[in-house]
């Protein structure tokens, strides 16, 4: 039986990537998706390639205006919400000397700011359905600890574990779960713009840091966007209907908590 059967969810930064590998499980499990992405083109690429189940929709997080069309525009297609995934976020690095204000702040807004208004959005949406829901947060073990070169980024997925943890407690009164989801190395799009800043910082070739990353987990390679869906598709399944303010490593060993 499929996992998700009549649900309706939105998937934030679902254009490409974990989000996009995610927005496929939920379909494939039942669901329907808004793949909602600042990157409107590939967003509309996703949902096509996904198929009948998935619609498009422009989301930029850090503009409540814009959460706000892209909420009412799920609601109108799907006729509510009942999954919000938090996924939309951007990497930056830096030493602690050259971190700017406008890296800092645009960072933010994206992960963290994002993160809440997102999940206050939903919330209404669930609170008013009457019928709970499931959020979704996506941390990373970035937000287990600090990096030398990784001040902000950090900083931005520490608090999203916070974040989840207070809306979990809140919210569950309300039947609504809030859970995150704590990665290790991905491999994507994103791990070779990380990989770009160490070439940068640590004077590495192209690709050396991912091999490097590569082989020191202990499961023995990267994740893919296919080792996360198990946990996101559980996340926002019945069957954890009792899980609440929690953060799940799904990393290969890397990181105990
Ligand atoms: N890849 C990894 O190794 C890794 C590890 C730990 C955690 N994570 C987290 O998992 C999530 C997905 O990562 P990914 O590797 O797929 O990243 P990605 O960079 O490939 O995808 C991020 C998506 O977010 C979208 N986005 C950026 N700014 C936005 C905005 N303002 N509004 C709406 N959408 C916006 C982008 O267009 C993109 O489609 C992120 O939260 C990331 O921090 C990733």
């Amino acid at each position: 039986m499929k996992r998700l059967s009549g649900k309706r969810a939105l998937i934030t930064g679902a254009a490409r990537g974990i989000g996009a590998a995610f927005a496929e499980a939920y379909a494939n499990e039942g669901a329907r998706v808004m793949i909602a992405d600042i990157d409107t083109a590939r967003a509309e690429a996703t949902a096509a390639q996904i198929g009948a189940a998935a619609i498009a929709v422009e989301l930029d997080v850090t503009d409540q205006a814009s959460i706000d069309r892209a909420l009412s525009r799920t609601v109108e297609c799907f006729g509510g919400l009942d999954i919000l995934i938090n996924n939309a976020a951007v990497f930056t690095a830096a030493p602690l000397v050259e971190v700017t204000r406008e890296a800092y702040q645009r960072t933010f807004d994206i992960n963290v700011s994002g993160t809440l208004f997102m999940m206050q959005a939903a919330a209404q949406q669930m609170i008013t359905q009457g019928t709970g829901g499931k959020i979704v947060n996506m941390a990373s073990q970035a937000g287990r600890r600090g990096e030398p070169l990784v001040s902000v980024y950090c900083a931005t997925k520490a608090a999203v574990i916070s974040l989840t943890q207070s809306a979990g407690l809140n919210l569950i009164s309300h039947g609504i779960n809030v859970n995150a989801i704590a990665p290790g190395v991905v491999d994507g799009e994103h791990w070779d713009g990380v990989d770009a800043f160490f070439a940068k910082y640590e004077g590495k070739a192209p690709g050396q840091k991912k091999a490097e990353v590569a082989q020191s987990v202990p499961y023995g390679r990267m994740g893919t966007a296919a080792d996360l869906t198990g946990m996101v598709v559980f996340l926002a399944s019945e069957a954890a209907d009792y899980v609440v303010a929690q953060t799940y490593n799904v990393d290969g060993g890397q990181w105990m908590s």
